[in-house]
């Protein structure tokens, strides 16, 4: 980490990310669970800045609802008409200049005639909204080059193997920072330049503020160019410098859709390396997704095709997948999560689900408790070894530990207008095929048959049956059924019978009849 605490860290989120395509703003679309600007917001945050500030103008009030929901202390500075990362880059120091001001005014520690010169002092760094790969350690490693160098300006480079769309470093002979050349305003020889800026920064605040006074719009682009300020700073007499970051991949940048996914991927490798070396076994890193705020022990194994969201979290020896999707789910020691697709879940120490299973938010699975294949559950609780093994609905649940729900029962919550609950009580033997019509009660101990519809609340040990006497009507499928594929098998099963019935009957003396071709 960084030993020296910037002055501020300021985010270039106000493009209009042209090439995405999108109604959503660039800096809002998502890689590892998290918008491209809370990536940048994070690794600003490792370098712990006296004063974070966010440049927007495009789609303004989703991204400022955006920032004021994952860093609420960040301040906000609005682009003016004027376009380019140059000119956003002056409104954010306007901004900052401001608020050292106002803080100055609320400390009272000056009188309010002085206070009018005051400017922030110090290193600002400036990173885009649009480059998710790079962290908080490298944005460190280049504050703490800034720092060992005392320049004026050190600009983040990086050497790749197809420099297109980046800005180009131009230097002497002697290796010196002489400026940034945009793509679109590059020379023949310059376009074969493979050096470019990676889009981040440090200045020294006077430094800067002077240059982006000095800005134009006399370009490609027609665009005020924060990459100009470099040359501008060293007709000054200030000293520029580069970082050239270690791991090119890191400083990608996403323009499009292509370069989201590239950087998804890229970002979902380095989670997914991180936790392995933590102790998780992947068996399958390719199609292992884990998203940046999961949590996972040592002694985990994810099995190929699971992904991981939110604030997923999983406890030591736990075995989740294959094909197995979770979102904010917390998995207990031991526990198996076999084809589950879950969000919003609690699973206890060494429970079982899957395969095939769906758990809905609200849903919390005791100790050793199981919902087994094909089965639903949602805002249901249950308790230490209950089981639902097969075929069944939980919604708006309540079961006491030790109990079994048997195959294909339903937990009919829902009158078409309000949702009820049922509360089952503690070993409680619920019969296959059941249908628990809320609001009920089942007592403890109590058990049902087979094919049960349960209306009124059953008390603790009881039996309850409501099945009707079996009707079995003999020959009703040759009568109303002839000629079908059933009929005949009928038929066929009658005659083996009859046939049965006569050799029982008939004298030993007979030897069996067996007909030409059978056997
Ligand atoms: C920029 C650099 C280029 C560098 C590349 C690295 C400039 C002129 N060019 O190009 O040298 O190689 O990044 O990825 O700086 N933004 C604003 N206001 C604006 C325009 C952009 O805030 O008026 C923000 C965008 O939201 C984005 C960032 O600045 O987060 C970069 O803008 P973008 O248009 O992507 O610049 P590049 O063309 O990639
Ligand atoms: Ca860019």
């Amino acid at each position: 980490m960084s030993r020296t605490r910037p002055a501020a860290v300021m985010i270039l989120a106000a493009g209009a990310g042209t090439r995405m395509r999108s109604a959503t703003p660039k800096v809002l679309h998502r890689i590892a669970g998290r918008s491209l600007l809370n990536h940048a917001l994070d690794a600003a945050a490792a370098l712990d800045p006296a004063r974070t500030v966010v440049v927007v103008r495009h789609e303004r009030a989703a991204v400022a609802e955006h920032v004021r929901e994952v860093a609420p202390d960040a301040l906000l500075a609005d682009q003016d008409d004027v376009p380019g990362t140059g000119r956003a880059v002056w409104c954010g120091m306007s901004a900052l200049d401001a608020t050292t001001v106002a803080a100055a005014v609320a400390e009272g520690k000056v009188g309010d005639r002085s206070v009018l010169g005051l400017q922030l002092e110090g290193a600002v760094v400036v990173t885009s909204g649009d480059v998710p790969l790079v962290d908080g350690d490298l944005l460190a490693e280049l504050v703490d080059a800034h720092e060992a160098s005392g320049d004026a300006v050190t600009v983040m480079t990086a050497r790749v193997g197809d420099p297109t769309g980046y800005g180009r470093i131009l230097r002497d002979a002697d290796g010196t920072v002489l400026g940034i050349v945009e793509h679109k305003d590059a020379s023949e020889p310059q376009l074969a330049i493979d050096e470019v800026n990676a889009g981040i920064y440090v200045f020294e605040a006077a430094t800067l503020r002077e240059a982006l006074a000095s800005l134009t719009t006399d370009n490609a682009q027609g665009e005020m160019y924060l990459t100009d300020v470099l040359a501008l700073a060293r007709e000054a007499g200030g000293r520029v410098g580069a970082f050239v970051a270690p791991d090119a991949g890191a400083v990608e940048g996403v323009n499009d859709r292509v370069q989201l996914a590239a950087a998804g991927t890229a970002l979902n490798r380095r989670i997914v390396e991180r936790w392995m070396r933590a102790g998780v076994t992947v068996v399958d890193p390719a199609t292992t997704w884990i998203d940046a705020g999961v949590e996972l022990s040592e002694d985990v194994t994810l099995l190929p095709g699971t992904q991981l969201h939110g604030a997923t979290a999983i406890a030591t020896g736990a075995v989740v997948g294959p094909d197995t999707t979770l979102t904010d789910v917390t998995v207990g020691e031991g526990a198996h999560v076999t084809r589950v697709h879950g969000s919003g879940a609690v699973i206890g120490d060494r429970a079982s689900i899957g395969p095939f299973t769906y758990l809905r938010p609200g849903t919390v699975i005791g100790v050793k408790g199981k919902a087994g294949a094909f089965v639903e559950t949602k805002n249901a609780r249950l308790g230490d070894g209950a089981k639902v093994p097969h075929l069944s609905y939980v919604g708006d649940a309540e079961i006491g530990e030790g109990t079994n729900i048997g195959a294909g029962t339903i937990f009919v919550n829902y009158d078409g207008v309000h949702k009820h609950r049922t509360v089952v009580g503690e070993h409680v033997r619920i019969g296959s095929d059941n249908t628990l019509i809320a609001p009920l009660q089942v007592g403890d101990g109590a058990y049902s048959g087979a094919g049960t519809t349960i209306r009124h609340d059953v008390p603790p040990g009881a039996l309850a049956i409501n099945s009707s006497p079996q009707q079995t009507v003999e020959g009703w499928v040759e009568t109303r059924r002839p000629g079908t594929p059933s009929a005949e098998a009928a038929e066929r099963a009658q005659r083996a019978r009859a046939d049965r019935e006569t050799l029982s009957s008939g004298a030993g003396d007979a030897a069996p009849v067996t007909e030409e071709g059978e056997s």
